[in-house]
């Protein structure tokens, strides 16, 4: 499987950023698991030593700036010769901010002509009884999908993560039944963009408040390839009792 720790901005000092990179590196001794951490930007240079085995780096965010006169961006040529692997983009707290489809879309663009491997966001605010949230979801989908082509698409991560989901606690977290439908429902969507088979191959992870207590559940049998994990991948004893609940 795939797991992100998103530390988002929870990680605030070099020591935590430090003892969670340990920890990562432990975990992806013994696990089968490739680990993902997404620092906040400064704490990129300070933890990266190279990819390790199944130990990879990612970023929170890029840039749509190319470079040069652009003060403050971080631009995907900087996080590509950093040995950054995967920059998540779209996540609903930057949407939230005023990122929409089309911002969202270039810097899928920018990230995968520097080599980078997009976690595409995508996820509903909220679910309602006639089900419109499947046209909110594919709507998310076909505005990034539809400008690509059949290469730079297949390299594509999908993140599912219900916005009401994130930040809470387990118990408010998506049912493991809820979450195969939606893979199906994704994995559909995307047979518009690829044969059959390869719509199969694309990686879908889902986010919003996974914790110990729930990520076996979700595992087993939704058809997720992995987890993208926010409050629960900064804090070490945590994310350890996390990721072995998976072996
Ligand atoms: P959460 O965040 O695990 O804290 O809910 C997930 C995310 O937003 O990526």
């Amino acid at each position: 499987m795939l797991i992100v720790a998103n530390w988002k901005a929870y990680v605030d000092t070099p020591a935590k950023a430090k003892a969670l990179t340990a920890c990562g590196k432990r975990l992806v001794a013994r696990a089968k698991h490739t680990i993902v951490l997404a620092p906040s930007f400064p704490y990129l240079g300070l933890i990266i030593g190279g990819r390790k085995g199944k130990l990879a780096y990612g970023a929170q965010d890029v840039s749509l700036s190319t470079g040069g006169a652009a003060t403050g961006e971080v631009t995907a040529v900087t996080l590509a010769k950093l040995s950054v692997t995967y920059v998540i983009v779209g996540h609903s707290e930057r949407r939230a901010m005023g990122e929409v489809d089309e911002i969202v879309r270039e810097k899928v663009q920018r990230a995968l002509a520097n080599g980078l491997i997009p976690i595409l966001c995508i996820g509903e605010r909220e679910r309602d009884m006639d089900a419109r949230y499947l046209a909110f979801i594919r709507g998310q989908l076909d505005a990034i999908f539809a400008s690509l082509s059949p290469r730079e698409r297949a390299k594509i991560v999908v993140a599912y993560e219900p916005v009401w989901a994130i930040g809470k606690s387990a118990a408010e977290a998506i049912t493991a039944a809820d979450l195969a439908e939606m893979v199906l429902y994704i994995r559909k969507v995307l047979t518009s963009y690829f044969p059959v088979r390869s719509a199969q191959k694309t990686r879908i992870l889902y986010g919003g408040s996974v914790e110990p207590s729930n990520i076996r559940d979700l595992a087993v049998g939704s058809g997720v390839d992995g987890f993208l994990i926010g409050h629960a991948s900064a804090d070490v004893s945590t994310f350890t009792a996390l990721v072995k609940q998976l072996s």
